[in-house]
Parts: C-alpha cells; sequence; structure tokens
C-alpha cells in the first residue's frame, strides 16, 4: 500500500501551528509540509489573530496572502516569535538538509532571526546521517557555477545543476542565483564542518545544511500520531 505522507505531513503541520499565539510575527517556509502549516495557520486564527509574517519564498508569500495571511516585506530589525518550516533530512542530532524547494537562503536567513524554529516532516526524512536521502543543496552565483563544480569535484564531491521544471534550463531562485546538488563521496559525519567549508568557497552563497537551528522537529507518523523530538543538545540558535 502507498504511503500516505501528505496526512502525515497534515498531522506534523496541525501540530506545530498549536504553538502559534495571536499576535506573533512569524517567518514562514516553503515546500509542500510549509504549505500545510501555512493552510493550518489560517484555520487556527480565520480572522488572522494579529499575526503578520515574511515568506522564505514567493511561492509561500502568494498562497499565504490567497489565504489572507498578512504577509510583508523583511524588516531591517525584525525578529521572529516562530520559524515553521519543512526538511528534506533530519538527522538525530536536529541538523537538518533543506533546499528542495530551492528556497535555502531565504530559509536560513530567516531561521537565524527566529527565536525558535519548528521543523515539521513525514516519518521519511528521519536519517541517521544528512546526505543520505537527498543530495545536499547549495546556492550558487551563475558566473561562479563552472569554477565551483571543479573545486567541488577536486573535493571529491559530485554536483549537479538543478534544472528547472521542463528540464531545459537551470532552476533560478528567488535571489537570481542557480543551484548545485551534492552528493558528497563520503559520509557527511560533520556537517557544521561541511557547511563551513562549502561557505568558503567563493561564490557559493549559502549551503542546505542547517546546523544547531532546529528547536524542535515535529513528525506525522503513519499511526496517525505525531512525535516531537526536541534536541539533546541545549543551545541552539536565539536561544
Ligand atoms: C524548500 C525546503 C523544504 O522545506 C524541503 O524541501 C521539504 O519540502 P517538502 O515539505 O515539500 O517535502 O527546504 O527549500
Amino acid at each position: 500500500m502507498a504511503e500516505d505522507l501528505d496526512s502525515e505531513k497534515l498531522l506534523a503541520a496541525t501540530a506545530a501551528v498549536r504553538h502559534v499565539k495571536s499576535g506573533m510575527r512569524l517567518a514562514l517556509g516553503t515546500g509542500s509540509t510549509a504549505a500545510f502549516a501555512v493552510r493550518a495557520l489560517v484555520q487556527r486564527f480565520p480572522d488572522g489573530g494579529g499575526i503578520t509574517a515574511v515568506a522564505s519564498s514567493m511561492l509561500t508569500e502568494r498562497l499565504a496572502r490567497e489565504l489572507g495571511l498578512n504577509v510583508g516585506p523583511l524588516l531591517p530589525s525584525d525578529r521572529f516569535d516562530l520559524m515553521i518550516d519543512g526538511a528534506d533530512e533530519v538527522a538525530p542530532t536536529l541538523d537538518l538538509t533543506k533546499g528542495g524547494g530551492g528556497a535555502l537562503f531565504r530559509e536560513k536567513f530567516l531561521a537565524r532571526l527566529s527565536r525558535e524554529l519548528l521543523i515539521l516532516v513525514d516519518h521519511t526524512k528521519l536519517v541517521p546521517t544528512l546526505g543520505t536521502r537527498s543530495a545536499i543543496p547549495i546556492e550558487v552565483v551563475p558566473f561562479a557555477r563552472g569554477v565551483i563544480v571543479e573545486q567541488l569535484r577536486e573535493r571529491r564531491v559530485a554536483s549537479a545543476v538543478r534544472v528547472a521544471p521542463g528540464g531545459e534550463h537551470p532552476f533560478v531562485t528567488d535571489n537570481g542565483n542557480e543551484i548545485l546538488d551534492l552528493r558528497p563521496s563520503w559520509p557527511v559525519t560533520d556537517p557544521s564542518g561541511l557547511d563551513q567549508e562549502l561557505r568558503a568557497i567563493p561564490g557559493v552563497v549559502e549551503t542546505g545544511l542547517f546546523c544547531g537551528l532546529a528547536h524542535r522537529v515535529f513528525v506525522g507518523l503513519p499511526d496517525g500520531t505525531v512525535q516531537e523530538i526536541l534536541p539533546s543538545h541545549p543551545s541552539r540558535a536565539g536561544s
């Protein structure tokens, strides 16, 4: 029988949205699970609840606006009470791989400005080691892409340029950049070290490795329950 992952995403999203209170300022993630959360938010606060939000992508911004949420631009002194987002992989340390939807730069930028990052996933996203279920995306400046690919190859990291739907052109992020999907030839046992190493390559704007950022992960399970995972390491960004 096919797994009903959408039901698991909805369960996780509904559980996470219970943490939202009236008047909060929120950062909204991107992807199918984040979209469930946006819908759950509107259901929980049909009159808006005085909530204001900044979205991590044009896609999420459009959806949130269509549903009547008060979404606006990022302000110079912005801080968020909560960020609600999905992930492509969740390690036991709560380090994450994100960027399957190509919004990794804005997602990470907003996550760093948030007091709490709540991550919502279906059970298939739990992995023992990052990079085993999905590739690790990085956002790169298009001009530099060829050089970056070569520098990655020298580090034994295979990369593929992400293509836009239709398959003819590179995918272009909301920031006008491109995405390389990386497959390191070794197990990613030190995601934080890899994140730093990749970000040090000129032309790399950001990586999809989110280390030490998630405060709580909600996992929708096939039996209809939600598992809530807290980090064993107490210090998270923004705490
Ligand atoms: C977008 C992301 C998404 O959160 C991630 O790809 C998970 O997406 P989905 O909820 O559709 O499985 O990082 O950049």
